[in-house]
């Protein structure tokens, strides 16, 4: 029996393979290289000391798919596979909505075919939307999002509910992230951006190898300890254990489940620029500018569904997520290039 995991040459998913295949799991990676390469792949396998099939397919390929789940006896699916560019979205949201709403009804469909009904999925915080307080918890009102990326994570829970009430056999373990970063210990794989990064850590951390010059902090005047934004991060690799847990979770259990995967602490913009020039010895030059549109204040998670559920807690603190980024950028300067 394996597990399937779509998406598994991206930033989480690569992590989460070195995991599940140094846990023992009987593996399977699809992938279509849309947002990775292949030597993220080759490095995993590396790793890993193993091998594993892998499938360059993409999810909305109904016939691709259908060959996979008849060559492989799969039990789980863990679902990453998406775009994830939340300005992007605002552009071309069709191709959001075609992606990863079309690509998970796809899935899904293909996994009813095969017999195969329990998928762990990739949601994110950014279901809880604008008007929920921090600490969020699972229970809050989700769905007031403020970009078409948001709208398609929200639009797949929903489906997913829809699927377990429409039919008793099937699970579906929501996972909403916080703010992922850091990377696997050895500075092997870890998260490698194309263009300018949309996101802080690789911001931060292509400021201080030079690649980028300055950092800009969007808004200093939020009603924070510090003015700048707020927010959950958490390692990666604990990420990737949490997937682990909701995994064994999803096998034992059916019906539909959301689980906040966050560490419960929140640190503002200034908190992990200080806390990544301490950790590493480095300077990270940055100035002010505008808030962005659609950021909140702030938001980190009430991480204790996770722990009483799934037994699970971040473990990894933000020096360590600072100090892995670091290893990872200093030694793979131009990503898996
Ligand atoms: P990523 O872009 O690094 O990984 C996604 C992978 O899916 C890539 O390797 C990409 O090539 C692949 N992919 C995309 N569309 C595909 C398709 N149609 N068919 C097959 N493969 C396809 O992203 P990530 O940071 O690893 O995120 C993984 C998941 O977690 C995504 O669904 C993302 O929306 C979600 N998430 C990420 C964050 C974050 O901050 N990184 C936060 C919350 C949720
Ligand atoms: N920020 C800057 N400068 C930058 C980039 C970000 O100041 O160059 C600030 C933001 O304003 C925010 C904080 O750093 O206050 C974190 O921003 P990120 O873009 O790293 O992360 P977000 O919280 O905006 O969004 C991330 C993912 C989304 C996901 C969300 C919740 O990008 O996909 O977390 O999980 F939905």
């Amino acid at each position: 029996m394996a597990v399937l995991i779509t998406g598994g040459c991206g930033y989480i998913g690569s992590h989460t393979v070195v995991e599940l295949k140094n846990a023992g799991f009987d593996i399977v990676v699809l992938d279509n290289f849309y947002n990775s390469k292949p030597e993220a792949l080759r490095r995993v396998r590396e790793l890993v000391k193993g091998d594993f099939p892998f499938y360059e397919c993409d999810i909305r390929d109904a016939e691709g798919l259908r060959r996979i789940f008849k060559e492989n006896s799969i039990e789980v699916v863990i679902h990453f596979a998406g775009l994830k560019a939340v300005g992007e979205s605002v552009t071309i949201p069709l191709e959001y909505f075609e992606n990863n709403v079309g690509g998970t009804v796809t899935l899904c469909k293909a996994m009813s075919e095969a017999g195969c009904k329990k998928m762990v999925f990739s949601s994110s915080a950014t279901v809880y939307g604008m008007n929920n307080p921090s600490p969020l918890k699972e229970d809050m009102p989700v769905g007031a999002v403020t970009n078409p990326y948001g709208r398609t994570k929200y639009f797949i829970e929903e489906i997913l509910g829809d699927l377990c009430k429409s039919d008793s056999e099937w699970t579906a373990v929501c996972l909403r992230y916080f703010n992922p970063i850091g990377a696997h210990q050895s500075g092997t794989i870890g998260e490698d951006p194309n263009g300018i990064p949309n996101n802080l850590m690789p911001y931060i951390s292509q400021v201080a190898i030079g690649k980028l010059d300055k950092l800009p902090v969007f808004g200093n005047d939020y009603d924070t300890h510090d003015g700048t934004g707020v927010r959950d991060y958490i390692h990666v690799v604990d990420l990737a254990l949490g997937h682990l847990r909701a995994l064994e979770y999803a096998l034992e259990h059916t019906g539909w489940e959301a689980i906040n995967l966050g560490t419960g602490t929140g640190y503002s913009v200034l908190d992990l620029i200080n806390a990544f020039e301490k950790a590493n010895g480095v300077r990270v030059p940055h100035y002010f500018t505008s808030r962005r549109e659609g950021d909140v204040a702030v938001c980190y998670s009430d991480p204790s569904k996770a722990e009483r559920l799934l037994g699970w807690k971040a473990a990894r603190g933000i020096e360590e997520m600072c100090r892995d980024t670091w290893r990872w950028q200093s030694k793979n300067p131009r990503g898996y290039e």
